[in-house]
């Protein structure tokens, strides 16, 4: 199964997201490999911190290309590769999954570029916005909600929230899931409905 963590803007949360929930596979004892395509690396930045550090993160992080997104994924294992903002590689990245995770932070200039990035998504492969970074007592947060459910968008009900835990979280092995047990139930209910997994 690919897992594809993708959006047209920077600073959202991809990498985190793709990090946080091959822990939460970790903590389930499933199998998840990160691919990361994104030619910043920085996926591959905190895996080798975290190695430097002497305490490797508990999963591969692997690069990947457009030759390595050409490969189809092995059985029972889940890969969640780390997206460009654009570019064939990202065409290659989303043509090629079975979900589409698209992070988003409450702000109305993020959902714009988040509603483009469903768009590119080709027909078919299935997506969902999840909301990070937020802050759940603000009115931003509430009218970015509001605006989500009045478009029908597809999203997860979870939601995470902007935390100084996942703020300093880059480089380390993560100690806890701070809301990505919850992303990853859900994700592997709608893999389940979508008859993927
Ligand atoms: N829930 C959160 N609360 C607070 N800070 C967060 C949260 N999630 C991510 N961050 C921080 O926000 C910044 C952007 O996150 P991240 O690097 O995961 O985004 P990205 O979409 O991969 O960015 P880029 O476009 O640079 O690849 C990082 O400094 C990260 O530590
Ligand atoms: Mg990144």
């Amino acid at each position: 199964m690919r897992v594809v963590i993708a959006n047209a803007k920077g600073g959202v949360g991809k990498t985190t997201t793709a990090v946080m929930l091959a822990f939460a596979m970790k903590t389930r004892l499933l199998e998840a490999t990160v691919l990361d395509a994104d030619p910043q690396a920085s996926a591959t930045l905190w895996a080798s911190l975290a190695s430097e550090a002497g305490t490797p993160l508990p999963f591969d992080v692997v690069p990947a290309n457009l030759v390595t997104l050409g490969h189809k994924s092995p059985e029972g294992e889940l890969e969640l590769v780390d997206c460009p903002p654009s570019g064939r590689t990202f065409d290659k990245a989303v043509s090629s999954a079975d979900f589409v995770i698209v992070p988003s932070s409450e702000s109305s200039t993020d959902l714009q570029q988040s509603w483009a990035t469903l768009e590119a998504i080709p027909e078919g492969v299935p997506a969902a916005i999840l909301l990070c970074r937020a802050e759940e007592r603000t009115r931003a947060y509430r009218e970015a909600v509001n605006a989500l459910t009045t478009l029908k968008s597809p999203r997860f009900d979870t939601v995470i929230p902007k935390s100084q835990y996942l703020k300093n979280a880059f480089g380390h092995v993560p100690d806890k899931l701070a809301g990505y047990g919850e992303v990853l139930s859900e994700l592997l209910e709608a893999l389940v409905k979508a008859g993927i997994r």
